[in-house]
This record gives structure tokens, C-alpha cells and sequence, in this order.
């Protein structure tokens, strides 16, 4: 290779000597296929470069020993080819999922269909961007300490403590900051329970018509489900099989999904004493108790038997699905083991958005917030419970929390409206989807974005397809 080619192509810099910068610069040239053939003698390529011919001599050394140059007397150094690799192994096929992966893939599946007037979704445009910004700013801005790395990985004290304080004021629970864990949501708290409470082949008794979150975490942790029937006044524990011995009894007392039924106080008892009767854990999901506009809300079933009960929480209601923020008031003598298997697990929740939740309750903004959409989805889900009632369908009754409501329907007509409904923009669940025993036909819809209009043109497309 001609010297001055040469000296072009190596600049000698960074750590280390001399001679081992320059070594490195060949070397990289060489690897880029940069340099091919002969290196200049230790002579010319000191010239070239500048450098003494000692320094030239000690970087082919180190070329010579790395098996990037033979260097023979009287000749000039030879790039070798670099050495072959290893063979690569033949490409192997991708692992297939397993048989429990399949069944909670099939569950998990984005329902396709649009997503105006999908149950459970509240409307994006009452999220409180503007004071959850501030709220976050500050949070971000908080020395954490402990909570910085996985010192608090059941949430941060200060929202532990807001939540107990506000759940036990408005909700009528007993409850502690030790028995709060926060999670990434009321699915994650399902997994967490069935996981630390349930093994393989144990059964689970669930609402049915039921929450589909609950069965895909019952389902993933390897449980078997039995129905629990729900009527107009919620589940009902006397027609429930109790010979599975359920480990787990998840229900929705405060406002029945996707139902919208309100479990009596009779109700409740029985339950409590049943569950009792065979050791089982009753999970309270409290999902959307914390915005009811019709009468008082009945206190949480947690505060009458707190050993006994798990009430889950979410803030995915009242503020946004994805903030992914939710939380366990656990039974006082689980709560430590259920925070243990929630660090293994690794369920924990961002701790900005705990901080700014914590700041948004303790300011009242929260309460606020509460406030806001009580007002406004009270009178979007009566226009359009009312705007329904005009249908030749069983009657709808005006929903009294949460953000949707349930239209049953006349035999064979579901899978038609779900089809209409769907090709005219609207995303409403088939109530079949809901039940794991005998189908039951209907349209779970919400209405957190229903304005006259879209009231208007679901009804006329639900009459077409009548
Ligand atoms: C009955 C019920 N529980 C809980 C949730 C919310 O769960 P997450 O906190 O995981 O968003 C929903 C959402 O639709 C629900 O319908």
C-alpha cells in the first residue's frame, strides 16, 4: 500500500499510547475493508505518519499478534483475511405458544370494532389535561428516596395514604395505608390475587353475565370458572353451584357489570356468609362505585367483612384506561404477602403518575373531577336509556353509574345489530360475550360520548336492524 494512501486512512487518537492508537486505526481500517493487500514498511509508514519507526514497529506487534498481519523479514506486513466465524446454527423454528398462551392471546384480542359507544370507555375529552399536567410536573419534580429504585414497589406512602383516607370517607371501607397496593390496574390486581390465592385446577365463581377481565385473569392463572347468575338486584348466591368450592368469588356489588344491577343488602350477606361457608376470598371490584348519580352509592361490601374481602379500585373511570393506575385494599393479614408477591411478580405502578394521583386527591381536584363527569355522563346515559325506551325492545332503566349500559334484545337478532351497529361507526359488545354459560342476547353499549346525534343514529340503525 503507498505510504502517504496509507497515512490518509489511520489518524492515531484516544486513550492509550502511541503505538496502540495507531495499532487501533489500522486495525479499524482493516476490519472496514478500508486496507487490503500490504501495509508500507515500518520505515515509510513512520515517515508518512510522523511518528518514530520504534512506535510503527510496537503497533504491527500488536496487528501481528491479533492475527491481522504476517509479518516475515525483509517483506513488507500482509493483511491476512479476518478468520472465519463460527458456523452459524441452522435457523431453528420460533417456540410455539403454549396451550395457556393461546387461550389468553384469544381473550386479549382488540375487540374489532369501532370504538364510539364501546362499554367501559370513558370520553377522552373530560380527562383533566391541564391540572394532571401541573400535578405530574410536580410529582416529576419530588426526590423519591426509597421509592426512587424498589424501596415502595406497592405504591408511594403518600397515595397509600390518600387512598385510605378517601375510601374509607367515601366509600365506607376499613382501611389502613398498609392495606393499599397500588397496581397498574384493576386486571393486574386480578392476576396478582388469582396468582397468590389460587392454583392450577381451583375454581373461581364469577358473575355472569360478568366482567371478561375477570375471566381472562381467572383463565390465565389456570383456574376453573363456575357462573355466578346475576338477576336485576345483582349476583345471586343461591343459584350458584358451591360444591366447586370457589377459592375466589368476584363480583361487582356497587354497580353490576355489564348489568348496571346495585346488590341488595340481603344479597350481599348471603354471599358473605356462603364465601365464609368454604374459605374463599370475595373480590370486590369497585370499579366505578366512586360516580353515582342516582341516590347515595351503598358503602363498599368491604367494610362489612375486611378479612374477608379484596375491594379493587381503578383510576381508569374516572381519569384514563391508560394512565394504568389502580389499586388492592387487601384483607390486614395478607396485605404484607400479597405486597411480596406483587415485588416477584413485578406489578408495581409509575411513580409520577402515583404522585400526581396523590396530589389530584389530596387537592380535592380528584373529588372535583368526580363531580364533573357524574354531571355529565348522569345525563348522557338518561337521554340515551330514554331515546332507547322509544324502541320496540325490553325497556332499558336509566343507568345510575359507570359509562354503559345493557340492551337486551329478542332472540336471534344480536349478531345482526352488533353487524349494523359496527358497519355505522358504533362499537358495542355483544352480551353473549360477557357469559361463559348459556348466551344471553343483548348490546352492552356505552355512552360517556353520546351526544343527541350519535343517540339518534344508533337507534335509527338498532331499529333497521330489528
Ligand atoms: C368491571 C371492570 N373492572 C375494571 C375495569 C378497568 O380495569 P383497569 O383498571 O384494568 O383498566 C373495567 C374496564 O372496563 C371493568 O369493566
Amino acid at each position: 500500500m503507498e505510504p502517504y494512501a496509507f497515512a490518509a486512512l489511520v489518524t492515531p487518537e484516544g486513550e492509550g499510547t502511541r503505538a496502540v492508537q495507531l495499532y487501533r486505526a489500522i486495525l479499524s481500517a482493516i476490519r472496514l475493508g478500508r486496507a487490503a493487500g500490504a501495509l508500507p514498511s515500518s520505515r515509510a509508514a513512520a515517515e508518512a505518519l510522523g511518528l518514530s519507526r520504534n512506535t510503527v514497529n510496537a503497533a504491527y506487534e500488536l496487528l501481528r499478534a491479533e492475527g491481522a498481519i504476517a509479518v516475515a523479514p525483509g517483506a513488507a506486513p500482509r493483511i491476512l483475511p479476518p478468520p472465519p466465524l463460527p458456523p452459524s446454527p441452522a435457523p431453528g423454528p420460533t417456540p410455539p405458544l403454549s396451550a395457556r398462551g393461546h387461550q389468553l392471546a384469544a381473550e386479549g384480542r382488540p375487540w374489532p370494532a369501532p370504538t364510539l359507544f364501546a362499554p367501559g370507555r370513558p370520553d377522552e375529552a373530560l380527562f383533566p389535561r391541564d391540572l394532571w399536567a401541573l400535578a405530574l410536573r410536580r410529582a416529576a419534580r419530588q426526590p423519591q428516596g426509597a421509592a426512587f429504585a424498589y424501596g415502595e414497589f406497592s405504591g408511594l406512602p403518600s397515595l397509600r395514604a390518600a387512598l385510605a383516607r378517601r375510601l374509607a370517607a367515601d366509600r365506607g371501607m376499613r382501611v389502613s395505608p398498609e392495606q393499599v397496593l397500588v397496581t397498574p390496574g384493576a386486571k393486574a390486581s386480578l392476576t396478582l390475587l388469582a396468582v397468590a390465592l389460587a392454583g392450577p385446577g381451583d375454581a373461581a365463581l364469577i358473575e355472569e353475565p360478568g366482567y371478561n377481565g375477570a375471566r381472562s385473569a381467572f383463565g390465565g392463572a389456570g383456574l376453573g370458572l363456575s357462573p355466578l347468575p346475576v338477576d336485576g338486584v345483582g349476583a345471586d348466591p343461591d343459584r350458584a353451584d358451591w360444591g366447586c368450592s370457589p377459592r375466589l368469588i368476584y363480583v361487582t356489588p356497587a354497580n353490576q357489570y355489564p348489568l348496571g344491577a346495585r346488590l341488595t343488602l340481603a344479597r350481599r350477606a348471603a354471599l358473605l356468609a356462603r364465601a365464609a361457608e368454604c374459605g374463599a376470598l370475595v373480590i370486590e371490584d369497585d370499579y366505578d362505585s366512586e360516580f353515582h348519580w342516582e341516590g347515595r352509592a351503598l358503602p363498599a361490601l368491604q367494610g362489612s367483612a375486611p378479612d374477608q374481602v379484596a375491594a379493587l379500585g381503578t383510576a381508569s373511570k374516572a381519569l384514563m384506561p391508560a394512565l394504568r393506575l389502580g389499586w388492592i385494599v387487601a384483607p390486614p393479614a395478607l396485605a404484607g404477602a400479597l405486597a411480596a408477591v406483587q415485588r416477584a411478580l413485578g406489578l408495581g405502578a409509575n411513580i409520577h403518575a402515583q404522585g400526581a394521583l396523590a396530589d389530584l386527591i389530596e387537592s380535592g381536584q380528584y373529588r372535583a373531577q368526580l363531580h364533573r363527569i357524574s354531571r355529565t355522563y348522569g345525563e348522557r346515559g338518561r337521554a340515551f336509556a330514554a331515546a332507547l325506551r322509544r324502541l320496540p325492545i325490553p325497556s332499558v332503566a336509566d343507568p345510575t353509574g359507570g359509562v354503559q349500559l345493557t340492551i337486551r334484545l329478542p332472540e336471534g337478532v344480536e349478531a345482526r345489530a352488533v353487524a349494523a351497529l359496527n358497519a355505522a361507526g358504533f362499537g358495542p359488545v355483544p352480551l353473549s360475550a360477557f357469559c361463559i354459560g348459556e348466551a344471553q342476547e343483548g348490546l352492552v353499549a356505552g355512552f360517556a360520548q353520546a351526544t343527541p346525534e350519535r343517540i339518534a343514529r344508533f337507534c335509527e340503525v338498532l331499529t333497521w336492524a330489528l
